[in-house]
């Protein structure tokens, strides 16, 4: 086999090893704590996915019977292995192995609607893959690539995780409404607070989408021809400055609203009520 030939651009050494950068022997030149930013990053999604996977799993106190309250990692919950009452559209499946968690049917949506999201793109190319891990701070790889080949050509598929994320959106709303019981009919509490700031934080986040922004104002020509969808795409546009902030929020909520119903469902503390 012949070593590559220096014209061979497919194997010509890309990023900041390119010929023409500046060959300098430090990773970098900054002297600020630039690695505090990946740092916090990669904990905060760590976090987030150790306590997500605990609590998938374990199948236990993610319905409260009293008050209708069911946590989102487990929505919707459709097999006969639910505990009665905590499935709102019926049985679509026999008894699961304890190795599945209970919302499996959707639990692979929403991990691939966040892992392809622009925004957790960013986030973990940064602080997991290093490429690079800030400005001005040479990644640790010789050759990029981008989301030109696979694996990561993968990640265009993020537009249709966007729709999925929308049907389970409408489902987490339907949760929220149905949680306004109490033992003697209607009735609200803490809880539901909680899992109608959860709901709107998430529907927040998934307008907020790069790809909502394409499908309501992407390919057209004339703005002028179509005042509802620009209106509909300056609104999104407003929600997608934000986006950042919404996935961090809303991973924050998810927490909180699953804890929340963990604690009272277990019989940890008592839901406050306000009526009912
Ligand atoms: Fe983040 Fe679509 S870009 S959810």
């Amino acid at each position: 086999m012949s070593a590559p030939a220096d014209n061979d651009v497919s194997r010509a050494p890309t990023g900041v090893r390119a010929p023409g950068r500046a060959r300098l022997a430090a990773r970098t030149l900054r002297t600020d704590r630039w690695w505090l930013s990946p740092l916090l990053t990669v904990l905060g999604l760590a976090t987030f996915v150790v306590y997500a996977t605990v609590r998938a799993f374990v199948r236990t106190a993610y319905w409260v019977p009293e008050y209708h309250y069911l946590t989102p990692f487990y929505s919707p919950c459709v097999s006969t292995s639910c505990v009665d009452g905590s499935s709102h559209f019926g049985h679509w499946f026999g008894e699961m192995p304890s190795w599945l968690p209970l919302g499996v049917l959707v639990l692979p949506f929403l991990l691939g609607f966040r892992l392809t999201c622009y925004y957790y793109r960013k986030a973990y190319y940064r602080s997991v893959w290093f490429s690079p891990p800030a400005c001005a701070v040479a990644e640790p790889h010789a050759r990029y690539t981008g989301e030109t080949r696979l694996p990561l050509i993968v990640q265009n598929v993020h537009r249709y995780f966007f729709y999925v994320a929308c049907v389970v959106s409408l489902v987490n709303t339907y949760d929220a409404v149905v949680a306004f019981q109490s033992p003697s009919g209607f009735g609200f509490g803490l809880g539901n607070v909680i899992l109608v700031l959860n709901v709107v934080l998430l529907w927040a986040y998934t307008l907020s989408c790069h790809s909502c922004r394409h499908v309501t104002g992407g390919r057209l020509k004339h703005f002028s021809k179509h005042p509802v969808r620009y209106w509909i795409w300056t609104q999104v546009t407003k929600l997608n400055t934000r986006h950042m902030t919404l996935a961090w929020t809303t991973l924050g909520t998810l927490v909180l609203t699953d804890f929340y119903v963990m604690l009272v469902a277990s019989g940890a503390i008592a839901d406050l009520r306000f009526v009912g």
